[in-house]
């Protein structure tokens, strides 16, 4: 999997995305990440990326062509079209399930718009689907394209470790996970639940269900609704 990243902070993504699982997923060629400065693809001798919007109103909109220019030298670096993905706020809620779609592709381009927007010709041109990460408004698309780097990143084949493993944590299963406990046994009074010490495996899964589906329903009844209709469709 090849992630590119379009931006006008590459700085800012290549932090969050050089440090730890996907920093060194990275380093050892599970994934490819790559951040690009749009500014490096502008013919403007002051190198401007943005100009006032037409038909008036605050904020500045960034311009087509930089844009494109960037596009098309991945495309060349690559060989092919990658899945464009527009970071908006205005676009549909990223979730675990669209994280493990994406990290099925072999290329992504991430888009990450800054001040007022892009002029909506080079959306109209190169986005496969634009995409939010949550009902609030952030400054620019780099915090969310790095969210989404990292949730896809990390459903790539290679990139955690079997320590690591997502098959029992929250949303994987449409369960948030069980509570977890580490040594000691008793720290300020509390102990660790007896079923964890018991070495039983079936009683310790029993008891790791009965958890998920408690908080799932405490916390998000939303999803546990969802998990019980799938659950009967599946006892049919
Ligand atoms: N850009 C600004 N806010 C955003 C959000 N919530 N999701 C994706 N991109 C954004």
């Amino acid at each position: 999997m090849r992630i590119d990243i379009a931006t006008l902070f590459p700085e800012m993504c290549e932090a969050v995305l050089s440090e730890s699982i996907v920093g060194r997923a990275r380093k050892k060629g599970a994934i490819e990440v790559y951040c690009h400065q749009i500014r490096d693809y502008t013919c403007d001798k002051h190198r401007r990326v943005d100009d006032i919007p037409y038909g008036g109103g605050m904020g500045m909109v960034m311009q087509a062509e930089p844009i494109y220019n960037c596009y098309k030298a991945v495309c060349e670096q690559t060989g092919i079209k990658p899945h464009t993905i527009y970071m908006t706020p205005k676009g549909s809620v990223f979730n675990q399930k669209k994280a493990i779609e994406l990290s099925k592709m072999n290329n992504l381009l991430v888009l990450c718009g800054h001040y007022e927007g892009v002029d909506q010709r080079i959306i109209d041109k190169i986005v496969d689907e634009e995409i939010s990460i949550g009902d609030y408004v952030l400054t620019g698309g780099e915090l969310p394209a790095a969210v989404l780097t990292d949730a896809v990143a990390r459903m790539c084949s290679g990139v955690l470790s079997s320590a690591e493993c997502y098959e029992d944590e929250s949303h994987f299963s449409g369960l948030l996970e069980y509570p977890q406990y580490t040594r000691p046994e008793i720290w300020e009074g509390e102990a660790v639940p007896p079923v964890l010490l018991s070495g039983h495996h079936k009683n310790i899964a029993d008891w790791r269900l009965e958890q998920s589906l408690k908080i799932t329903s405490e916390k998000r009844p939303d999803m546990y609704e969802k998990f019980e209709k799938e659950r009967n469709k599946h006892k049919k």
